[in-house]
């Protein structure tokens, strides 16, 4: 599998890399980012991010932070574009310093998100968790066909594999491993024992199955204002678990939030409401319009 990230640099080796990453790999890196983020419109999210109010942290840190997400982007493969993770490290540190609540990781991949994600984390003061079998995607018979754009997709046992070694060391080498706590295993095994406040929680699994075993964990963890990101929101087979009233009802004993960017954008999320409606809590967070190609993929090249 020949993983390509928002630069649209490739992960594999230059000698088999067509003429046009070969083009690419020769400019300068400054000049790539500085083009991308005017062609993606990660501009916007990357402005409104660093004008937002961020009580956690100042200007420089978030100038900081949006440096250093561009630099994990270019040498880790990533399943995101910038501004899907603009918006729950926006999220995460608008949260005043005196809520209580770690931020959540399901599905990491090669580890460039949790590098990305602990590097607000570090600065929010908080501890980030992160879920992921370390083995890829696990054996299914989900019928996925199309996206929403009607792009092919499938995922098979095994894709978006990164190891642990793998994924500790992309860490180690781009974000903090110090605020990262790795929860190795399948998801229905090892989230029935964790209990800890959840501000934020990242899901990125791909499966409806994994994505139903999220909800029915982190949902009831999740603090009063908290956030429920989910990066699959082009899949229609996890959309039907986030518009499935009865699950929300039956498995999580309360009525379906509203969910932002349902079926419009492949990030979409849900902000879980306040019980009295006085508590400091987190800042919605823009849905980001992503570009998509006529297969209805994101654009991850040019
Ligand atoms: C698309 S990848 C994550 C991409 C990553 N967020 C990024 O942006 O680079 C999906 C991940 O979910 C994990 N995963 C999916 N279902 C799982 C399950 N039921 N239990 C554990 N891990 C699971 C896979 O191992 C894989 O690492």
């Amino acid at each position: 599998m020949s993983v390509t990230n928002d630069l649209g640099v490739s992960s594999a080796g230059s000698a088999s890399l067509p003429l046009k990453e070969k083009i690419k790999a020769r400019v300068p890196r400054a000049l790539l980012i500085f083009y991308r983020l005017f062609r993606t419109g990660d501009i916007v999210s990357v402005c409104s991010f660093l004008w937002a109010k961020a009580p956690c942290a100042k200007f420089l840190e978030r100038w900081r932070i949006v440096k250093q997400l561009y630099r994990i982007t270019y040498n880790v493969p990533c399943g995101h574009v910038q501004s899907e993770m603009i918006a729950p490290i926006k999220a995460m540190l608008a949260v005043p310093a005196e809520r209580q609540g770690v931020v959540v990781e399901a599905g990491c991949f090669k580890g460039g998100g949790t590098a990305k994600l602990s590097v607000a984390v570090r600065c929010a003061g908080r501890e980030l968790v992160v879920f992921d079998s370390f083995e890829g995607i696990p054996d299914n018979a989900e019928p996925h066909e199309k996206n929403i754009w009607g792009g092919r997709v499938r995922f098979l046992k095994g894709d978006y594999c990164g190891a642990l070694e793998e994924v500790t060391s992309n860490v180690r080498r781009y974000g903090d491993p110090s605020v990262c706590r790795f929860v190795k295993g399948l998801f229905h095994d090892t989230m029935p024992h964790f209990s800890q406040p959840v501000i934020i929680a990242y899901l990125d699994v791909d499966l409806a199955s994994s994505t139903r075993t999220c909800l029915k964990h982190l949902w009831p963890l999740l603090v009063p204002g908290g956030i429920l990101f989910s990066q699959d929101g082009h899949l229609p087979l996890v959309l039907k678990v986030f518009d499935d009233d009865d699950f929300w009802k039956r498995e999580l004993k309360t009525s379906k939030p509203r969910i932002h960017g349902f079926g419009t954008s492949e990030l979409i999320w849900c902000r879980k409401e306040f019980d009295q409606g006085s508590h400091a809590g987190c800042q919605p967070a823009v849905t980001p319009k992503i570009p998509v190609n006529k297969e209805g993929r994101k654009e991850s090249s040019d």
